[in-house]
């Protein structure tokens, strides 16, 4: 293993407060981070704020400010979030910086002077929302863009373009020669598709606007102002003084870019073939997570559930709420935010499993053996638990350098479930009536190892209260113990165990209010996901026959479905199950419809009903009538 680690987030646009998907991302990084210098790696963690470009540019309008002083705001914000949540940043970069302005212009330059930039007119759509160009034959319906299904605007400017296409093959051969250079591997199939499709080159400069780097003076040519994706990526080396103070370009190639699976082609696509042209080595992982939605619903200012990371923080507090993010999800997979989801996790993996264990040997290092125990007979008694213990931790760095956390914190659970059973096995109570004090003590003294490892180990994720354990227990959580205790699979000798105040008290209910929805019913459920019968049957379910079904151009997830519901005209339905369903597959298919949902748009096309369907790790089913039904029966 590489003994640096330098890791980045994506920087953030100044468009939109931070909320939870931003969070989720900042923790993940924070938590390699940490790990990383606990590990003793020279660690450089890198976040930030994306300034420039036209959607900063409208924003800024729309708010009566200049974008600087709206880029400035918004910034801030970020960056206090990050402070009040203690993130471990080695820098916070703005795209505003001198610095990065004159590395992004120096790069440039590179790039002109090797023959990979000229002049030209872009023609065709760009989607400001996206910040992203595509030609005709991607959109949706001719007009909608294929990402996030907005309207793109039809863009006509001279432009200076990169040599994109210039790159295929050699970004093929990457992908190929770097086995886990895109992370998880199930997306770099998605990102070879993509390029195996054809590379256009790509328009790199604007002039329809001007909140932009200007190009280089050399190129004596005011009217453009960069690409805002361009000079984004780019800051990941400037950063570092790439172009005007090199000293930390040690750190580079990165090891980890963690990015949003809707942001992956920018970075498994466009910035190697950036980083070739200017004869720099590629990254060494490009991971990208999945989704956060709110009860399904992608989260928007305009639906008004957005979750704010800081309320629930505050009011759950930030290790836990950090534990939540990396256990709940797997890492890639999308994920549904809910408190009661929260609240399960704290209440049963952090309370039981894990601050009631500490309790129990606290109770009981007190009660017999007035706190202090000696770990002398831990392998003599316990050879078969610590055996146990010893492979599952040394099997936990390669799921915290793969991104697996959630597998990590499920593997690091199982340790405590042998702390768990032992206690209960082993019983040191009837040990002590027996007169058994050695072994009742060398269970005891087992269950505090297991819970000194498990700070250890847990300290990047829950970096506050691991260092609560870690008092308890009197010892320090560094570099020096990790090496002992982790790497040596060394035992703690004795222990003085300090009694301190319960780590998770169980929450009983909710603890934020829940914003009522406008589809709220007027009487308000009594608890917290219980609704009525007449809830209920304000949903009308019916079964309906699948007769025609196609894909939807340009669209990964969605398949375009005529229904019959027994009305007289079938629904069209545009359900979002193509990665798990073939058109062939449906047709004849019956299938269950809630056929009173308000109509909506996807990707421009009208839907007019929603499919039913389960998905859990192992992919997605419809639910389907056990026989055949008429078209239009109610389910009840
Ligand atoms: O794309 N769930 O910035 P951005 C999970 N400036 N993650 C989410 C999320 C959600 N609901 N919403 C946002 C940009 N994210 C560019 C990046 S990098 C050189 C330039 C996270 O403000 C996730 O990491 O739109 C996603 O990739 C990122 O925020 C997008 O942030
Ligand atoms: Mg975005």
């Amino acid at each position: 293993m590489s003994s640096k680690m330098y890791i980045t987030t994506p920087i953030y646009y100044v468009n939109d407060v931070p909320h939870i998907g931003h969070a989720y991302t900042t923790i993940i990084a924070d938590t390699v981070a940490r790990y990383a210098r606990l590990r003793g790696m020279d660690t450089f963690f890198l976040t930030g704020t994306d300034e420039h470009g036209q959607k900063i540019e409208q924003s800024a309008k729309a708010k009566g400010k200049t974008p600087q002083e709206y880029a400035d705001e918004i910034s801030r914000k970020f960056k206090e979030l990050w402070d009040s949540f203690e993130i471990s940043y080695d820098k916070f970069i703005r795209t505003t910086d001198k610095e990065h302005i004159e590395g992004v212009q120096k790069a440039f330059e590179i790039m002109y002077e090797r023959g990979d930039i000229y002049k030209g007119t872009y023609e065709g759509h760009y989607c400001i929302s996206c910040e992203a160009f595509f030609p005709e034959s991607q959109l949706v319906d001719g007009e909608f863009c294929p990402d996030c299904g907005k309207e793109t605007v039809i863009v006509k400017e001279e432009s200076y373009f990169f040599r994109l296409s210039k790159y295929q093959e050699k970004l093929l051969d990457w992908y190929k020669s770097e086995e886990e250079c895109i992370l998880p591997k199930s997306k770099k199939n998605e990102v070879i598709k993509f390029v195996e499709g054809g590379l256009n080159d790509l328009s790199i400069t604007r002039t329809s606007f001007d909140w932009g780097v200007k190009l280089p003076k050399s190129l004596n040519d005011p009217k453009h102002v960069m690409y805002v994706w361009l000079d984004a990526l780019l800051n990941y080396i400037t950063a570092l003084g790439y172009g005007t103070d090199e000293k930390l370009m040690r750190y580079w190639p990165a090891d980890f870019h963690l990015v949003g699976k809707d942001i992956l082609r920018f970075h498994a696509v466009y910035w190697p073939a950036f980083l070739m042209s200017l004869g720099l080595p590629l990254p060494k992982h490009i991971a990208a997570h999945g989704w956060w939605t709110r009860d399904g619903e992608k989260m928007s200012k305009s639906k008004g559930n957005v979750v704010d990371p800081k309320i629930v923080a505050d009011a759950y507090g930030l290790d836990n709420f950090r534990y939540f993010l990396l256990r709940e999800v797997p890492f890639g997979q999308d994920g549904d935010f809910s408190q009661r989801a929260l609240i399960d996790r704290i209440n049963s993996d952090l309370s039981n499993d894990l601050g009631n264990l500490l309790n129990r040997i606290i109770g009981m290092s007190g009660k017999y053996f007035d706190h202090k125990i000696s770990g002398t007979n831990v392998r003599k008694y316990h050879a078969r638990e610590i055996k146990k213990t010893e492979s599952i931790i040394n099997g936990l760095e390669e799921y915290m350098f793969d991104m697996r956390l959630h597998k990590y914190l499920e593997e690091l659970w199982k340790i405590l479930g042998i702390a768990n059973k032992s206690i209960d096995t082993y019983a040191p109570w009837s040990k002590m009536k027996e007169g058994k004090e050695d072994e009742a003590m060398a269970t005891i003294a087992l269950v505090a190892n297991i819970l000194a490892k498990t700070a250890l180990m847990l300290h990047p994720v829950m970096p506050k209260t691991t260092l609560k354990i870690a008092q308890a227990l009197g010892f320090e959580i560094e570099n020096k113990n990790f090496e002992k205790f982790i790497l040596q699979n060394e035992l703690l000798p004795d222990f003085t165990i300090k009694s301190i105040p319960p780590l998770f008290p169980k929450i009983e209910k909710p603890l934020l209010e829940e914003k009522k929805r406008e589809t709220t019913p007027k009487k308000a459920p009594k608890e917290e996901g219980i609704i009525t019968i007449d809830d209920f049957f304000k949903v009308s379910l019916k079964i309906g026959t699948v007769i025609e079904a196609e894909e939807v151009p340009k669209s990964k997830k969605l398949l375009k479905l005529r229904v019959d519901l027994g009305e007289e005209r079938p629904r069209q339905i545009i359900a979002g199950i193509k990665e798990f369903y073939s058109p062939e597959d449906l047709i004849g298919k019956q299938v269950c419809v809630v056929a009173n949902l308000k109509p909506a748009k996807l990707m421009g096309l009208l839907s007019e009903g929603m499919i039913l369907a389960a998905r859990d790790e192992n992919g997605l089913s419809l639910l389907m009538p056990e026989t055949t039904k008429k078209p239009g029966t109610p389910v009840k």
